[in-house]
Parts: C-alpha cells; structure tokens; sequence
C-alpha cells in the first residue's frame, strides 16, 4: 500500500502530468485540497473509489483515511495544488506516514508561479534586469513567517518576486517594496491562472492598490513583483549569440 501525493497543478485539468493521472486511474483512495482541484480529475479515479474532500479535514482526520486505506491494502492518491514542492502541508503528513511505516512518493505538478508566466506571457529571468525568482508569502493564519524572511530582505535583492497566499496583505507587500523597487516597478497580479475565472490585474507598486480596489480579487492570487514583468530595454543573453554557439555549442 502506498500513497501517492500528487501535484495537480494550478487548476486546468490538462496541466496535470501524465503520471499523476494514471496514478489517480489507479488508486482506490482520493484524497483531494478541496476545490482547487478540478471536477474533471476527479473524473479519473476508478469506479467506486472513496474520494474525500480534506479542505474540512484535521491533519489527524487525513491520517486516519491513510491508515484505514492501509488496513485495507488500498493505495491513496493524495492531490494538492500546483506543485509539492511548496505550500503543500506535505511534511506533517510525510512525518504521520512515516510513523505508520505507510510508503510514499511524490509526483511533481505545474506550479502556479509557472502558470502565471505563461497567463502574463512573460519571463520572470531577463538579463541585466533579474536572474532570480523568489518564491516566499506573508505570514498568515496557519503559519508564521520565519523572522529572517522578510519581503525587505528579498527585496533588497532585486530579483522577480512571486508572492503566494498575499493578496489580502497587498498595501502592506506595496509598502515593504516600493521602498526597494520604486514605485514605477511593474506588478501583476494573476488570479485563478488555467481556471475559468483567470483574470490579469496589470500595474505598479505606485497604482497596484487603486487598481486592485476596483477590481476586488476574493479568489485564489499570486502577487508578482519585478522589473523582468515589463522589459523594455535589456541585453539578449548570450547563449543564441553567433559567436558564442561557435565556441560552445553542444556543450550544455
Ligand atoms: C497553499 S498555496 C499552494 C501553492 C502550490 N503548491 C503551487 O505549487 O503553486 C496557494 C497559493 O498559491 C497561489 N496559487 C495557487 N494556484 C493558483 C492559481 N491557479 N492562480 C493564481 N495563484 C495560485 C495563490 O497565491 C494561493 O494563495
């Protein structure tokens, strides 16, 4: 018996991997983060199966559908939005796992900071402008952040900034990076990307509040921050130049 935790992507049934839609074909438990998993996934699991929403779920709720689908030999399909790899609430339960000595793998999915870049049609890395993307949130309700990771402190940094679970905390992520980025410094904010509600809400640090004001975003939003989000005047890199695919080329 085994748990599969899979991620399903940011919404769009048709970014979900391969694998993880085999794997939801074949298990007999779906454990699903409520609605931001799509109906048609659903679809997928095996006539019959037993398939729970958790958004209502204690962590020791969720364990116990884990260790009753282990007494019954019945592998679980464990679904979570976008990617795992991030703001999964995958450590508790990979820790309750490993105390029952229940087996486990993980399935990447398409996170919504990628699914934002393709709704802006944009490129978080352009040269000379930002060649790192930090992926970070403000501290909410179910966790606090840790004190060194301040939006300050990777502001300073300059790069491309994708801020999850934030959109309530707007004037606030507009404070910290105006400062830093100046107030010109453009912004997205891409709500429910690959969902039928997708919107984009363009703008700067300097207008991002008024516009959002006026457009009030309740759903599901990722808060982009950068100068890379408007490129106007940057250097190409080099690796199509003419030259250096002479020297290099085949060699990464
Ligand atoms: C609990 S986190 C899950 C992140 C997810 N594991 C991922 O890889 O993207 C939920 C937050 O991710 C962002 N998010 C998830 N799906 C999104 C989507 N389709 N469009 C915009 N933002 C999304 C929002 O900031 C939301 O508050």
């Amino acid at each position: 018996m085994t748990v599969h935790f899979i991620g399903a992507g940011p919404g769009a049934a048709d970014l979900m991997t391969l694998r993880g839609r085999d794997l939801i074909a074949r298990c007999k438990v779906c454990l699903y983060a409520g609605s931001i998993v799509p109906p048609e996934v659903l679809a997928w699991c095996p006539a019959g199966a037993r398939i729970v929403d958790t958004a209502p779920l204690s962590l020791d709720d969720i364990e116990a559908e884990f260790v009753a689908a282990q007494a019954l030999g019945h592998d679980v399909a464990r679904l979570h939005s976008g990617d795992l790899s991030i703001y999964s609430a995958l450590a508790e339960q990979i820790r309750r796992l490993e105390k029952h000595g229940i087996a486990y793998t993980l399935t990447p999915g398409v996170p919504a900071f990628a699914a934002a870049s393709a709704v802006l049609g944009r490129e978080f890395t352009v040269p000379g402008l930002a060649q790192s993307l930090v992926i970070t949130r403000v501290s909410g309700r179910a966790s606090a952040m840790p004190a060194g990771e301040t939006l300050a402190a990777f502001g300073a940094t300059g790069a491309t900034l994708a801020i999850h679970l934030a959109i309530h905390a707007l004037e606030q992520v507009v404070e910290e990076l105006a400062p830093l980025y100046g107030s010109d410094c453009p912004v997205a904010v891409v709500v429910e990307a690959s969902r039928p509600g997708e919107r984009v809400i363009r703008g700067t640090l300097g207008d991002i509040v008024a516009q959002v004001a006026a457009a009030p975003v309740e759903r599901t939003a990722l808060i982009l921050v950068g100068r890379a989000l408007a490129p106007e005047d940057f250097r190409e890199s080099a690796l199509y130049d003419a030259a250096y695919q002479r020297r290099f080329r085949g060699r990464e």
